[in-house]
């Protein structure tokens, strides 16, 4: 087994205590979010992408068992000799691994067990804590801190999944709640920034945990340049495909073109018209489109068609971190929570809107590594680093997103044709030349 090993400048609560509680508040809420869903509801994988909610449950279980517990519990033996391959995500350094496109195929171990699983690392991760001496626990507590942040990334996961599983029923199963009222879109409004040589990515010293990825801070330049002052609406994209958006090749970049033709696309995934009006699936059910809410679950070429259409283009990632550090919104990363779907930007502020907690906003940028990134060492250095390669990145959270897991300079990432993710669309202008 492959010690874990974390960057030694990442801080956190080294307090007993805080660190049970906040495991017990953390766990607790992957459980409160699969609390509505049958046994049936968490087995089925409606695609490759997908995984079934159960299996997410298990799964930042194994990250706890296996970094954690196999390391540093005397005596220690796995719950179950088989879930260490059942439950490995990704990682090579820890072996071989279920295929991740039959995941739905596992009916056993069933909900059930899959809960007795939880309930014994839970108890053995608290007894580990209790009795680790305080060195012990300093050199823990990042691990255990990023097996915090690694299961709200699941909790998000399972409700995009969970939300493509439902899509395919066509009773249009509700997995909560009800949607808001329907707004209207109100006037576009532009946010100027200055620019010029800016810092971007996590500072470390006063910012605590962070993601390998957004490390190390560094320079950039940047024109002067311009963002909307919130998302782009179902109503204006509404407008786009009237307009032909999903037809017209010359808005298009070829990749995304071909997708179009190859995958059949004339509107966001959960779109759908009867008799002449939108529908869009929720997790709330299936409503007419609302013409203020935010535009969401659209891919990046579909983003960046749209923006050609506008006349626009999406925003660079250091373009976006540096507006909302610069305009004073980098402290409220937390979305509003308790809306399972993203809302109308409400009234004009004057800044930027929906910033946190609606849509994942696509960017312009390339999933790279920052100037000066090394990946960990073991295991963990799988974490982020080797998907590098033919991906996007995404800034902002959505509406799924946990409270508390998503930060200013978080940098989320999908493959450029990726809509099942609860993204969307902010548009840029001015500044360097596409
Ligand atoms: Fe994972």
């Amino acid at each position: 087994m492959t010690v874990i090993q974390t960057p030694a400048d990442w801080r956190t609560d080294q307090d007993p205590g805080g660190l049970v509680q906040r495991y017990d508040d953390v766990r607790g809420h992957t459980e409160r979010l699969a609390a509505p869903l049958s046994p049936e509801d968490q087995t089925v994988q409606s695609m490759a992408d997908v995984s079934p909610t159960k299996w997410h449950r298990a799964h930042v279980t194994w990250f706890f068992e296996t970094f954690l517990l196999a390391e540093h519990e005397s005596g220690f033996a796995p719950f179950q000799d088989q879930y260490w391959f059942l439950f490995n995500s990704y990682y090579e350094t820890l072996g071989p691994r279920y295929s991740r496109p039959d995941r739905g195929l596992i009916t056993r171990p069933g909900v059930h067990e899959v809960g007795d699983y939880r309930a014994n690392v839970d108890d053995r991760v608290r007894d580990l804590i209790a009795r680790l001496d305080d060195g012990t626990l300093a050199a823990l507590a990042p691990t255990i801190e990023l097996g915090f942040h690694h299961e709200q990334q699941h909790q998000e996961l399972l409700l995009m999944d969970i939300k493509h599983v439902l899509s395919r029923n066509p009773l249009q199963p509700v997995y909560a709640g009800a949607p808001p009222p329907r707004s209207e879109p109100d006037a576009l409004g532009w946010v100027d920034v200055e620019g010029g040589l800016v810092e971007i990515g996590h500072d470390p010293t006063t910012q605590g945990f962070c993601f390998d990825n957004e490390l190390p801070r560094h320079r950039q330049w940047l024109e002067p340049y311009r963002l909307a002052d919130r998302l782009v609406t179902n109503g204006e994209w509404l407008a786009f495909v009237a307009d032909g958006g999903y037809r017209r090749h010359e808005l298009w970049l070829s990749d995304g073109w071909s997708r179009v033709n190859a995958e059949g696309w004339t509107a966001p995934l959960y779109w759908s018209e009867v008799d002449g009006v939108w529908f869009e699936h929720t997790l709330h059910g299936t409503w007419p489109v609302d013409p203020g809410a935010p535009v969401c679950h659209v891919s990046f070429y579909e983003a960046e068609a749209f923006a050609t259409w506008a006349g626009k283009r999406l925003p660079s990632e250091g373009e976006w971190e540096h507006a909302v550090v610069s305009t004073g919104l980098s402290s409220t990363g937390a979305p509003a929570g308790g809306a399972y779907h993203p809302r109308a930007a409400g009234p004009a502020t004057g800044g930027l809107r929906q910033v946190h907690g609606e849509c994942w906003e696509w960017t312009s940028s390339a999933y790279h590594p920052y100037p000066g990134f090394h990946p960990p060492p073991g295991a963990i250095g799988e974490y982020n680093g080797k998907f590098m390669s033919n991906q996007m990145v995404l800034r902002g959270g959505c509406a799924l997103t946990s409270p508390g897991h998503a930060r200013t300079t978080y940098r989320n990432f999908f493959p450029h044709a990726a809509r099942w993710a609860l993204s969307g669309v902010r548009l840029a202008d001015g500044g360097a030349p596409r």
